[in-house]
């Protein structure tokens, strides 16, 4: 199982002689699912090239502290937000040394500073200089930090020393970075979420939609991919950002969310109807602005096509949970929506009260299935999602 899936990982390759192992490094990441960027320190690129690095991670390889275009931007506090964790290995005595007493002194010094993320730190080098004094209180130190140090294996040495200091292989250096992440049941899972409102036109300025915001099914994209599920959004009119560890498909009208859906509903672990989507859609859309006369006019409304109703249909379908925005009667509508569409469970919103719901930051749900009835009480929708999610894990697997 992927466990470093949707993860960000820095390594950064310093100047040891057992650099020319971190190509089998960077691999070993990808293949528990990681994105990897590489930081080459001067020593580093003395034993390996930038462009092997750059081949095998797929990315630039990031060198130089004093890179004019990449600052232009930022780029040493770019790397060290984007990054989920920053794994130096090999780890050669005088980074440690560096990172030890504070130093910003090169690409990979800055961008640690810069970083809240953990830190891994895999030292490799003779057998005494890993013995010495000097090392090992610097290394004592990072470990007070915080820092993971994976700790060398005994062995023999490129310069023909017996002892401690070889690098640790990459399976096992690509395993430690994984530890940092716990595995859940969405591990490697393929979630489809829809979320904001679908807006249907009615002439080329004006259009029928709703109040979403897209903001609770965001938290819901950010709470799977936190646990590992790879994510695709389909998604309508949002006030709130995109999550770029994820696929993210544009749908403007429901039947364009609809088409988008079914494109993409094979193959997925688990399907989320969270967007408003307009349950109607105008007959004949006005190729032409519609002018006041000031006498009374109607708009003829058809239905759209029922996304969720549609996926229920399919066989062998995902695990099916749509959202319920009531204003009334809710546990009796929620719970016919719940029998009438087919769905696994319905999560039900009250969309009636201004604190909570559409556009708020908050909301209060209860999660509805043949066999559940659990009452979600209001907090942030970051903490609404992972409540959903964990039960999601608890009840649907
Ligand atoms: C041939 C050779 C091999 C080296 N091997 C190591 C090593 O395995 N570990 C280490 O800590 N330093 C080693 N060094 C010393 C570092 O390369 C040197 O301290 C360098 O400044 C470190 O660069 P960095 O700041 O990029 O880590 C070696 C130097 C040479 C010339």
């Amino acid at each position: 199982m992927k466990s470093l899936t949707n993860k960000n990982i820095i390594l950064a390759v310093s100047g040891s002689i057992a650099a020319y192992k971190s190509p089998d490094i960077v691999r070993r990441l990808q293949d528990l699912g990681a994105e990897v960027r590489v930081i080459l320190t001067d020593g580093g690129a003395k034993f390996i090239t930038e462009l092997s690095l750059q081949a095998i991670s797929k990315n630039k390889v990031h060198s130089n502290l004093w890179d004019n275009e990449a600052e232009l931007s930022m780029g040493h506090i770019e790397l060290a937000k984007w990054a989920d964790a920053i794994l130096i290995a090999p780890a050669s005595a005088n980074i440690i040394s560096n990172l030890s007493s504070g130093k910003a002194c090169d690409l990979v010094t800055s961008v640690v500073l810069a970083s809240d993320c953990p830190i891994l730190v895999a030292p490799s080098m003779n057998q005494q200089m890993y013995a010495s004094k000097a090392l090992n209180e610097n290394l004592s130190l990072l470990e007070k930090r915080g820092y993971v140090i994976i700790k060398p294996d005994y062995g023999e040495q490129a310069c023909g020393d017996i002892g401690l200091g070889r690098l640790v292989e990459a399976t096992k250096i690509a395993q430690t970075v994984a530890e940092l992440y716990t595995i859940t049941k969405l591990t490697g899972k393929k979630v489809l979420i829809t979320l904001g409102a679908t807006i249907e036109p009615i002439d080329p300025v004006r259009f029928l939609s709703n109040y979403s915001s897209g903001k609770m099914g965001m938290a819901l994209v950010n709470n799977c991919i936190d646990a590992g599920a790879i994510v695709t959004v389909v998604y309508g009119t949002i006030s709130t950002q995109l999550n770029e560890k994820c696929i993210n498909i544009k749908a403007e009208t429901t039947a364009q969310m609809h088409q988008s859906v079914m494109e993409n509903i094979k193959e997925q672990d688990i399907f989320i109807a969270c967007a408003a989507v307009c349950d109607y859609r105008v007959k004949e859309v006005s190729n032409e602005k519609i002018k006041r006369n000031n006498s009374n006019i109607k708009i003829e409304l058809i239905p759209n096509n029922d996304i969720l109703a549609d996926v229920c249909k399919i066989n062998n379908r995902p695990i099916t949970i749509g959202f319920a925005a009531e204003t009334e009667r809710l546990i009796i509508n929620a719970k016919n929506k719940l029998k009438s569409k087919g769905c696994d469970a319905i999560i039900l919103n009250d969309v009636s009260k201004d604190d909570s719901g559409f556009q708020s930051d908050e909301n209060e749900v209860v999660i509805i299935s043949d066999k559940l009835e659990i009452n979600v009480a209001k907090n942030s929708k970051q903490k609404i999602a992972r409540k959903i999610v964990e039960i999601i894990c608890e009840n649907f697997f």
